[in-house]
């Protein structure tokens, strides 16, 4: 059977507006203000999904709150890339039992990428009966016709159909910070590679049209957004299933192109689908942050082919070495996997040469984690446990001398920061590549750009002062 993309009609979008209507309507005649929390986990495509969800909740009149404690409806967006998130998913969420007896009326949902697993969601309907909704991420524009099925039946709802995937454009939004926005160009993830969930929970690789992520980030720059984030899975193989097919970088050129003041940032790339047009457009535009968040995973080919990645660290190495020969100044940053089933001393010494070579800005260390139904579950893994943790610390320990030294080159450095906050009596600001830079200033510099020169360093910030016109750093 031929599964394809599933575009919501504005019809099916209207429907979902009279529940939240209806669900107004509700609230008024109890005469209050409703209080909803959103608990998110996971990757950013699952914060950005829960600014929707804070959207619909907000047209169905409920204000947003941040403890579980006193809401009226609490909305758990699930993360399931590795066992540890799960586990914690299962802690907090039997610990509402408690918080429930506490508040009657109060309505508690899961959804997101572990309720994607029919398995998770069959032990949350099994054990954990205080739950009163359970939708995976297909069904999310949903959420206002389940949350009025709940409210006016009393009944559990379990709205979980597998598809290969939906898009849905017009869903509200509640965006968590005034100067930073993510927007999702892509859902879904078409790579299988061996040790991930993501493709099974989040469907296929589909894209939206290049014309609603254009008009939608054309919002964001007049509402005085300064830094936007694409978000998508693999952001590299955008627009391939478009019925005009278009390119990431081509995207990419015409957002960076818009007028205004404004920085644009994109993850996650994938090595085999990046390339010199990708690296060729961000050298060009201003307006694109020199960041690049490239995950290798392993150093080892052998392990690659396994984790089925479709390049080798050869080719991952060259594709570096353009991307610093275009953008000498690239924050770089990647994930790496420890312990894939089979990893040898030396596949884990091919990890460590790379890092060493490469020197990344920043890395997300993962140890490998078995994923139910995906094939690296069931391979042969007899590296012991303690080896494995082992080996984690010696990865940690290498990229944190690398850090560290990278952290204190900065110092004399000028670099451009858009200021984002206060803390205490400082400023807070961020390089283009993330870092954390403090400096003195007035309040109402907050949301502009500004080159600072970096005066000092702490383990994880950096001391700036506000370079003056013609100073030099
Ligand atoms: N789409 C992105 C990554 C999504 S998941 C990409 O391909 O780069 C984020 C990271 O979690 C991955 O890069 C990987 O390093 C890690 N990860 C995914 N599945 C994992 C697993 N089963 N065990 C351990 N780490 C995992
Ligand atoms: Fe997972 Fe690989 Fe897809 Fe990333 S590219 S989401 S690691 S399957
Ligand atoms: Fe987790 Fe789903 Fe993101 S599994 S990492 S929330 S795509």
């Amino acid at each position: 059977m031929e599964r394809k993309t599933v575009q919501i009609t504005p019809q099916q979008i209207a429907e979902q507006r009279a529940y939240c209507d209806a669900i107004k309507r509700y609230w008024q005649a109890q005469k209050r203000t409703p209080l909803a929390f959103v608990d998110t986990y996971g990757c950013q495509q699952n914060e950005a999904d829960s600014e929707h969800l804070r959207g619909m909740l907000q047209d169905c009149g409920y204000a947003i709150c941040d403890t579980e404690e006193g809401a009226d409806v609490i909305v758990i967006n699930t993360c399931a890339i590795r066992e540890h998130a799960e586990q914690r998913v299962y802690g907090n969420v039997g610990a509402l039992v408690h918080t429930k007896r506490r508040h009657e009326g109060q309505k508690i949902f899961l959804c997101g990428c572990m309720m994607g697993q029919p398995h998770a969601a069959e032990r949350i309907k099994k054990s954990y009966r205080h739950v009163d909704g359970v939708f995976n991420p297909h069904q999310l524009w949903r959420f206002p016709e389940l949350l009025s099925t709940v409210l006016t039946t009393g009944k559990r709802v379990f709205a979980v159909e597998d598809s290969a995937g939906v898009i849905c454009e017009g869903l509200p939004t509640v965006r968590q910070n005034t100067l930073k926005a993510w927007v999702s160009i892509m859902y879904g993830c078409n790579n299988f590679c061996s040790y991930c969930i993501v493709p099974y929970v989040r469907g296929r690789e589909r894209s939206r049209a290049p014309q609603d992520v254009i008009a939608e980030v054309r919002g964001l720059i007049a509402a005085g957004y300064k830094d936007i984030t694409l978000l998508g899975q693999n952001v590299n193989s955008y627009g391939k299933d478009l019925p005009e097919p278009m390119d990431f970088s081509d995207l990419l050129a015409q957002l960076a192109e818009l007028p205004g003041e404004f920085l644009l940032r994109f993850m996650t790339s994938h090595p085999r689908d990046a390339g010199k047009k990708l690296f060729d457009t961000m050298a060009k535009y201003p307006k694109i942050a020199k960041q690049l968040h490239l995950p290798f995973q392993s150093g080892s080919d052998r392990i690659l082919k396994a984790m089925n990645r479709h390049y080798d660290s050869a080719h991952y190495r060259e594709l570096i070495a353009y991307a610093r020969q275009v953008m000498p100044e690239l924050i770089l940053t990647s994930d790496v996997i420890v312990g894939f089933p089979g990893e040898t001393e030396a596949d884990f010494s091919e990890t460590l040469k790379l890092i060493a070579d490469v020197r990344y800005d920043a890395l997300f260390t993962f140890i490998f984690s078995p994923r139910k139904g995906t094939p690296a579950a069931e391979m042969d893994d007899p590296t012991p446990k303690a080896e494995k943790n082992a080996r984690f610390d010696r990865l940690v320990a290498l990229q944190d001398g690398i850090s560290a030294e990278l952290h204190h080159d900065y110092i004399g450095k000028t670099v451009r920061v858009l200021i984002d906050g206060k803390d205490g009596e400082l400023l807070t600001s961020r390089t283009e590549g993330g870092r954390l830079v403090r400096i003195k200033g007035d309040e109402a510099l907050i949301g502009t750009f500004a080159d600072v020169i970096i005066t000092d360093n702490t383990t994880w910030s950096l001391v700036g002062k506000l370079k003056k016109e013609g100073e030099h750093g």
